[in-house]
């Protein structure tokens, strides 16, 4: 007779998750972030899953599953992440650390379509999460998995997001959170929240590349949990957006998901879910998966192209997407296998390209802040050079909210954003500046412009 296994038996072995390090292929390896044989990033396996699948569940019984979760009254359910729990390492209930993130909208973009030259396009707005981007996926497991472990004090190097997000996930869980930020190159948004949230944060007067330097320095020395995105646990609760899109699709793979690169845990995250759900059976193609970075900060798109991805090329990063301002990618590995497995592609794009990108976004009534709308700056170029076709559906993943950066946006319609630099005032540009007009307090004045503008 085959034994029957309860499903509680099942359940616990098919959860237990491992370390595996990305360059010698090492498991078992103590719960740090880089192996300690060659110094590679870890990422979590679950060898569970080859016999049995998550949970001992078929991939038709985990849709079922996850869907029925989302009229679920239950706190953790309730989570965009927490409700894919069976694709995530198990932490207990009372553990989780959740502010109900995820379950982020998908909307459909018609006239950026147009402008990128393709029939259909999406944006998956990661966001509309609760602190404004798509970083609370990858804080609530890994500050959830911070506060199992004991630690009392979690820490990050930031260009503003994860800072914020991990403020908050720290306030809400009770533990003490440190940030290290570099000084005066991350929007005030950002850094507000992180203050507001109760965070002890230190402006350093270097770069993110800098701040990363004194930090890995920081928690050797100090009890201090590290939640950068080398922290294998981000990672996890990151790639639920890809499991949440393809649910959104009905399980229909897109041709292209597009994403914008910094330190590239994210395209690493949404590939290793696609590698996931295509080894247990949820899909039965890849989407090919493209990273777009900015002109200067583009490490990925020079180590891609001047050496065909053999060793990093760090660079110098500047950018006014300072979300992304970032030279030398922590997970850069990551992400080239996740471009090459998946065929899919790196591009660069200026900032002026990256400006009216965004304003076509903000044109929709979407909005995001100006790293996100890179995505579309590329996908520009990727139709131009054919690598899109236009009968192909494609998703952009945008990854901050609009209001992460007003001054930004400000500058850019009031005309500022683009003074100091000679030559930039081209007409596509200016048609997509909508500066604040300034009027008498005259109902004559306001009539009158509105009679000029049915025009
Ligand atoms: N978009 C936004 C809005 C970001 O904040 C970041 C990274 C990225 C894209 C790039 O993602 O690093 O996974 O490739 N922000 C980090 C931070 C570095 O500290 O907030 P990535």
């Amino acid at each position: 007779m085959v034994p029957v296994m309860s499903e509680q038996a099942t359940k616990t072995r098919t959860s237990v998750s491992q370390l595996r390090c990305i360059g010698c292929g090492r498991t078992a390896l103590p719960d740090r972030f880089r192996c300690e044989h060659c110094r590679d990033l870890l990422e979590i396996i679950y060898p569970g899953w080859e016999e049995h699948g998550p949970a001992g569940l078929s991939a038709a019984s985990l849709k079922r599953l996850w869907r029925d979760r989302r009229s679920s009254l239950d706190s953790v359910d309730q989570s965009g992440v927490w409700r894919f729990r069976e694709i995530l390492p198990e932490i207990p209930q009372p553990q989780i650390i959740t502010i109900k993130e995820g379950n982020t909208p998908v909307y459909e973009l018609p006239h950026c379509a147009r402008s990128a030259g393709i029939r259909q396009l999406f944006a998956k707005h990661q966001g509309m999460n609760p602190t404004g981007s798509f970083k609370d996926t990858g804080m609530t497991v890994a500050a959830s998995f911070a506060r199992q472990a004991g630690y009392r004090w979690v820490a990050c190097a930031s260009t503003g997001n994860t800072s914020a997000s991990m403020a908050a996930y720290a306030a809400r869980g009770g533990l003490h959170s440190l940030v290290l930020i570099p000084d005066g190159k991350i929007s005030w948004s950002k850094l507000s929240q992180s203050l507001d949230y109760g965070a002890i944060t230190c402006q350093l007067k270097t770069d993110f590349d800098g701040c990363v330097r004194v930090l890995n320095e920081v928690v050797e020395r100090m009890p201090v949990y590290l939640l950068n995105s080398v922290n294998p646990y981000r990672v996890e609760g990151q790639k639920t957006v890809a499991f949440e899109l393809l649910e959104q699709f009905d399980w229909q793979v897109p041709d292209h998901i597009i994403v914008p690169g910094g330190n590239l845990a994210n395209s690493s995250a949404v590939g290793k879910a696609l590698r996931e759900m295509k080894q247990l059976g949820f899909i039965s193609r890849l989407p090919k998966i493209s990273v777009i970075q900015a002109e200067g900060a583009n490490p990925l798109v020079r180590t891609i192209r001047e050496n065909g991805g053999t060793t990093l090329i760090p660079v110098h990063a500047e950018t006014m997407a300072t979300a992304i301002r970032i030279g030398n990618p922590a997970s850069w590995k990551k992400a080239l296998r996740v471009i090459n497995e998946s065929e899919g592609t790196v591009e660069q794009v200026s900032e002026i390209e990256m400006a009216i990108a965004k304003a076509e976004i903000g044109a929709e009534g979407i909005g995001c802040e100006p790293a996100s709308a890179v995505t579309l700056a590329g996908l520009k170029k990727l139709v131009k050079n054919g690598f899109v076709k236009p009968s192909e559906s494609v998703v952009l993943v945008l990854t901050g909210h609009l209001l992460k950066d007003s001054e930004f946006t400000l500058k850019f319609h009031r005309g500022d954003l683009f003074a100091e630099s000679p030559g930039t005032e081209t007409d596509e540009l200016k048609a997509n500046q909508r500066a604040p007009l300034i009027l008498e307090p005259s109902v004559d004045a306001v009539v009158e412009l509105l009679r000029s503008a049915e025009k």
